[in-house]
């Protein structure tokens, strides 16, 4: 296993033993680190080129698992340099990448199959800029609160914030503009159970068992998701068995319409008084770690880590067959 690291400035830096790389416990990527490498657009050489000290060599590639969150990872940039060079991998592809990495795209595409989700009114930073009184006094006569503040785009919970009172809604946007051109502004889904499930599958994708996030905080927030470890998870989710097949089916179904193919974890708000399950976001890239949530459902449905890593790898060469080129090349 080969691993390619990505700076903070984006450049790739070739980590010959990626095992050991992964087994340090994800330091951050320095060029020091090792040679830089990239891509080309020439899918008969299915490899990474590797910088070698004035002479390039190629080191063949079977199948890449992007292991990267948000903009220029999960957002089908990658995913499309990855087309051009002919290297299956696995998750998403371009377009799914792209529609599930803008949250209100994504709620548009669930509309239009009528798949239940959190509603959102958008805002664009262009119209904020030039028209920010009239903008704002448009929102102020449309929402009620409690509701969300949220970059269209972006994860992690950056820029996003829980907004009480008609005060703090202009300082909430500024904040999500900080990280997308785009921003939401949705009903907060009080009441709610967070709840999240794990679709694997190309066509005929399948959903693991559902699990729960319980928050200490007032919302599952950066610092609940990364640095504090006081969030519960619950696995099964505390559903009953009608809901828990209402979200599977959902998750499915969202998965399909929005054209994820391999893996992505759908997010929901489950109300159980009205019995209804609203999709929030799918994550095409979800967190990978042994302690994630994604392949933490699978374990508890039944399906180990590895063989899990293995079935992915496994659909991303069985897509590969179904590209563009590949079709192109037998008619
Ligand atoms: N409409 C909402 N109602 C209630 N909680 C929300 C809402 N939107 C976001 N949240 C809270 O904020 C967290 C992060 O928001 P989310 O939309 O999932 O963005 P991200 O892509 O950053 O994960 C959610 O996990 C949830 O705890
Ligand atoms: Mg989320």
């Amino acid at each position: 296993m080969v691993a390619i690291g990505v700076t903070r400035q984006g450049q790739w830096v070739y980590l010959r033993d990626g095992e050991a790389f992964l087994e340090a416990g994800h330091p951050e990527v320095a060029p020091e680190m090792g040679p830089s490498c990239f891509l080309l657009p020439d899918p008969d050489k299915k490899g990474v080129w590797v910088n070698g000290g004035g002479t390039m060599f190629l080191v063949e590639i079977d199948a890449v698992f992007p292991v990267l969150h948000g903009p220029y990872g999960e957002d089908g940039t990658l995913q499309g340099l990855l087309e051009l060079s002919g290297i299956p991998y696995v998750g998403a592809p371009v377009l799914a990448s792209a529609v599930c990495m803008d949250k209100y795209t994504t709620k548009r595409i669930l509309a239009s199959h009528g798949v239940p989700h959190v509603p959102a009114i958008p805002v664009e930073r262009y119209a904020w800029r030039t028209k920010r009184e009239e903008v704002l006094a448009n929102l102020l006569e449309r929402v009620s609160y409690p509701l969300f503040a949220k970059p269209s785009g972006s994860g992690s919970s950056l820029g996003v914030t829980k907004v009480k009172s008609p005060d703090a809604l202009a300082g909430a946007l500024d904040e999500a503009f900080l990280y997308d051109t785009r921003a939401l502004v949705e009903p907060a889904m009080e009441g709610c159970l967070e709840v999240e499930c794990s679709v694997l599958g190309n066509e005929e994708p399948v959903a693991s068992i559902a699990g729960q996030i319980l928050p200490r905080r007032e919302f599952y927030d950066y610092e609940a998701k990364y640095l504090e470890d006081t969030t519960e998870l619950a696995i099964p989710a505390r559903l009953d068995p009608e809901m828990m097949e209402m979200v599977r089916e959902l998750a499915v179904q969202a998965f399909l319409v929005t054209g994820c193919k391999g893996m992505a974890r759908v997010d929901f708000f489950v109300d159980l008084k009205a019995r209804k399950a609203y999709v929030n976001e799918l994550n095409t890239i979800p967190g990978f770690t042994r302690v994630s949530m994604y392949p933490k459902m699978w374990e508890a449905s039944g399906l180990s880590f590895p063989e899990l890593v293995k079935r992915l790898v496994d659909l991303a060469l069985e897509r590969q067959t179904q590209s563009w080129r590949e079709v192109y090349r037998r008619t």
